[in-house]
């Protein structure tokens, strides 16, 4: 069997092409989403995230901003910077480009954006919106992840879905959205015993460690659906997931490449949550 691929290129194009009419629906109303990107520092890898943000919002109609901060700025200064964008109503929403440098709380600065302009979706209150059901925002990578699941048709109910990996920005938030759709879900991490035993019980494997070949093809369940959400580089630098991809393949449904896969989903997901929080606001009636 080959597994078929589930094309993020493609299915971006789609869902930013529906982003691009929803936003020129609300610029008729007199809004234009705004997104605000700030870096702090010259880390190179982030320096091209953020470019590509305000790329793809400029690429959908959305306004953006671009802050660069020297790496010396203070964690007050940064929380002044936020505070002023909170209060700004052509911005809906803030991105804080992670890492930050050693000297500021990243947490705290996390805690500094409000809830709803939240739109990478980091906050506490976002996590507990989340964790509960309620609305709020998710964070984009996973929420991606659950937009690939979809575009398949697949039913997530009564499936054991398992998640490697138990990062606050991917593994946790993915496991509570599969949970959501009533999948067993079960999460691994570096403690995990015998982690195989675990994958091979699987209906859908999420694989987000960072490292290469965390799962290979003699872990997966035939016929199960891989999600990739690795970023690593081989030895000839070339940009890897976590999955062993040639070998996993052969077993099983489906799978997302690297790349061309999870990756350009996050910043699909980060417009859609952007222009979401616009809709928001505008759905606000304030003449009552
Ligand atoms: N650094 C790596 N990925 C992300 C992300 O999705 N959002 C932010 N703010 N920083 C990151």
């Amino acid at each position: 069997m080959t597994a078929q691929r589930i094309d993020g290129i493609a299915l971006s194009q789609k869902l930013r092409a529906d982003v691009t009419l929803r936003t020129t629906a609300l610029k008729a109303k007199g809004i234009t989403p705004g997104l605000a990107v700030i870096l702090v520092g010259e880390n190179p890898a982030s320096q091209v995230y953020v470019r590509n943000k305000v790329k793809a919002c400029e690429d959908s109609g959305l306004h953006s901003i671009l802050e660069k901060h020297p790496a010396s700025l203070t964690e007050a200064a940064l929380l002044n910077r936020i505070d002023a964008l909170n209060h700004d109503t052509g911005i809906h929403g803030i991105l804080v480009q992670l890492p930050l440098p050693a000297h500021i709380d990243a947490h705290k600065v996390i805690e500094a954006i409000s809830p709803a302009k939240d739109v990478d979706g980091f906050h506490i209150a976002s996590a507990g919106a989340l964790m509960t059901s309620m609305p709020g925002f998710w964070p984009c990578t996973p929420y991606g992840c659950m937009k690939m699941l979809e575009s398949i048709g697949y039913e997530l109910k009564g499936k054991h879905a398992v998640v490697i990996g138990r990062s606050n920005i991917v593994g946790k938030p993915m496991a509570l959205m599969l949970l959501q759709k009533n999948a067993t879900v079960t999460i691994c991490h570096s403690a995990t015993q015998d982690l195989k035993a675990i994958t091979l019980q699987a209906d859908v494997i999420v694989a987000a460690v960072g490292k290469r070949n965390i799962l290979t093809a003699d872990m997966v369940k035939p016929g199960a659906v891989v999600l990739d959400v690795g970023m690593n580089r081989n030895e000839e630098g070339k940009l890897c997931g976590d999955v062993d991809f040639a070998g996993v393949e052969q077993v099983a449904g489906y799978i997302t490449p690297v790349p061309g896969g999870v990756g350009p989903m996050t910043i699909t997901m980060l417009l859609v949550n952007t222009l979401e929080a616009a809709e928001r606001i505008q759905a606000i009636d304030f003449s009552v």
